[in-house]
């Protein structure tokens, strides 16, 4: 089988980021705070700014867009930590590395922007993205805090659940998130 590539993009790269971004609210509405409706409507200075803010990093297989991560500190207070999010795999490709090789990327990243720690927030009725991050490294954490979920209807009571990643030589959990 053809070698899973990961590329950081750049802000230039805006237009392949919103398309792999809509790809996956769209295909996992449930996974995600957001909805492709209300980003559809993004116009182009506000893709570009999210590109600014936040790392975006894209898998590739033949060409062809397989998964998105995102890492970055914006909005985290904690000196040292970073948040990973975002994290989509294209539904023909789970199971085959992809999500593996996006967080390898998003973790070197991580260090090499300094920080110490990934958080990632992730819903506690996603038993697949649970069991992959705890399989990556991540530690489940006590902190949880209710979702919002926007493109769902029903989804009143869902929760996310902070799993958290030290980073290098770090002693592990962070003393608030
Ligand atoms: C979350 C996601 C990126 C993980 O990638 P993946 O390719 O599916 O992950 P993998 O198959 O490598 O690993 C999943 C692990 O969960 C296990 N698993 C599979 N289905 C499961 C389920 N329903 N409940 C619990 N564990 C499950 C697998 O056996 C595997 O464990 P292992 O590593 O010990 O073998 C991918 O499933 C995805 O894009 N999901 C939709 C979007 C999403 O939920 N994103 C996360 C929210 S930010």
């Amino acid at each position: 089988m053809s070698e899973i590539s990961v590329r950081v993009l750049q802000e230039e790269d805006w237009p392949e980021y919103r398309d792999v971004r809509l790809r996956a609210l769209k295909e996992s509405p449930e996974a995600f705070v957001a909805s492709a409706a209300e980003e559809e409507d993004y116009d182009e200075d506000r893709w570009r700014s999210r590109m600014q803010r936040s790392r975006r990093l894209l898998a590739e297989q033949d060409e062809t867009v397989v998964g998105v991560v995102s890492v970055g500190s914006h909005k985290i207070e904690t000196p040292g930590a970073g948040e990973l999010f975002g994290l989509w795999v294209d539904p023909a490709k789970r199971g085959s590395g992809v999500a593996r090789k996006l967080l390898e990327a998003a973790a070197a990243q991580a260090r090499a922007d300094d920080l110490k720690h990934l958080i990632y927030w992730v819903g506690t009725d996603n038993g697949r993205a649970v069991a992959f991050a705890s399989s990556f490294g991540f530690r489940p954490t006590d902190n949880r805090r209710p979702m919002e979920i926007h493109g769902v209807d029903d989804a009143e009571d869902a929760e996310e659940l902070a799993m958290v990643l030290p980073l290098g030589n770090s002693s592990g959990v962070p003393t608030s998130l």
